[in-house]
């Protein structure tokens, strides 16, 4: 055997397989065929023009160099000033680490507060890097799950109670939640947050589409007593202000954890790109009509998608008053096909041969963390941010047609 080998470790750490779906959608489409992109949280919307300027400013005014591996002053300034306010908190600018996107918000938490062993709760279905830097950092995974009620997702309080136990520590919410679309209800996230105080748990409140809401109010666990000496918020400027490209976020709580987060960017980035950090702090202060347009745009597809998704005989399309996602109930159309549900291959078979005939790309609910065997329902995720109305139209026509046949 070769004394060149790959670390071991790396067998524990996964990935977000949808990215995979996005490669078997450009192989279809290079062979001359048209996609209908339904899989990925990426969005076809542009960034807001006086953001775009206010980096090319900063770029230009020569803010190219390093900079603090916890951001500019006046960016960890801006996000402690607007997360205080719309989350009814009193964060200053030493409660925030800017970070280069969401994500990394994810593996430098459990790093920091994660022993190996410690068992961590976690949504799943759910976004699948929480499943992986659980495992690669040692930890026990310990998913809950989603069930419909009244006809909509709504996380699972008995599967909360079923898979915790004595190892665990961390809390991972994610309350107006991807894939689902499931919206944190107050009184489920004041359940969770007794719980968190009862067993002293950390908690990380993963909050990308805290404002990609249609109606009613966002609700976190933040709200609940005893929730901001144990809560780090991941904050990110992907979906609100159409920058997944940018990479551009933060985490933001109390100084113990936020300052050896900022310790962790020091030894892996050093620090955030420069000029974008003055983006972030035009898209908090700045003219706000163009988060207004994205999320308008968003509506608009939202109404035509759902409403011709219901229209397809055998899909039911739980309501959803958050995030671009549309977690979709295909069990019908899925028999009819003479599929197996309990098997992996006949999912990707459907998901795949559904791409061949309709050029309709979705990932299927192995792309959101391990399932479980026996459950009951199959379902697609569909995501409306990178498709315009009329090419969804078109795409989910082509859908009817061949999931009726
Ligand atoms: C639930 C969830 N958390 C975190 C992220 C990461 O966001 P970012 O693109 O800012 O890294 C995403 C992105 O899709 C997400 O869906």
């Amino acid at each position: 055997m070769s004394a060149r080998r790959i670390a071991s470790r790396i067998d524990n750490l996964g990935t977000e397989t949808a990215f995979a779906v996005s490669g078997d959608a450009a192989a279809w489409m290079a062979k001359g065929n048209r996609v209908f992109p339904f899989h990925l949280g990426d969005m076809n919307i542009r960034t807001p023009l006086n953001i775009i300027e206010a980096a090319n400013r900063a770029a230009v005014d020569g803010h190219t160099g390093y900079n603090p591996a916890a951001g500019i002053p006046a960016l960890r300034d801006a996000l402690a000033e607007a997360v205080s306010r719309d989350r009814g908190q009193n964060y200053s600018a030493a409660n925030v680490s800017v970070q280069s996107g969401g994500k990394p918000v994810i593996g430098k938490f459990l790093n920091t507060v994660m022993e190996q062993g410690d068992g961590v709760l976690y949504p799943n279905p759910g976004y699948p890097i929480y499943e992986s830097q659980v495992e690669y950092l040692g930890g026990r995974t310990q998913p809950y799950t989603y069930v419909v009620e009244d006809g909509r997702f709504r996380f699972d309080r008995e599967s909360v109670v079923a898979a915790l136990d004595d190892t665990t520590r961390v809390l991972i919410v994610n309350a107006q939640h991807n894939p689902t679309g499931a919206d944190a209800d107050p009184s489920d996230m004041e359940w969770l947050a007794g719980l968190a105080v009862e067993r002293d748990l950390w908690v990380l409140s993963d909050d990308p589409y805290i404002d990609i809401r249609y109606d009613g109010t966002s609700h976190t666990i933040l709200e609940h007593d005893g929730m901001a000496e144990r809560t780090v918020i991941l904050y990110t400027f992907s979906k609100k202000y159409a920058m997944t490209g940018w990479r551009l976020g933060a985490a933001i709580g109390p100084e113990s954890v936020v300052d050896v987060i900022t310790k962790i960017n020091t030894n892996d980035e050093s620090c955030t790109n420069h000029f974008v950090q003055y983006a972030g702090v035009e898209a908090l202060q700045g003219d706000q009509s163009g988060s207004a347009n994205i999320l308008e745009t968003l509506r608009g597809r939202r109404e035509l998608i759902v409403d011709r998704l219901n229209g397809i005989d055998g899909v039911s399309v739980p309501e959803s008053a958050a995030t671009f996602y549309l977690f979709v109930d295909v069990t019908d159309v899925y028999k009819r096909m003479g599929l197996d549900p309990d098997s992996e291959d006949d999912v990707q078979k459907f998901r795949v041969s559904t791409m061949h005939e309709t050029g309709v790309s979705f990932c299927s609910r192995s792309h959101f963390g391990r399932g479980t065997a026996g459950e009951p329902r199959v379902y697609v995720r569909f995501a409306y941010s990178g498709i315009d109305v009329a090419d969804a139209e078109e795409g989910l026509a082509q859908l009817k047609a061949y999931w009726e046949r």
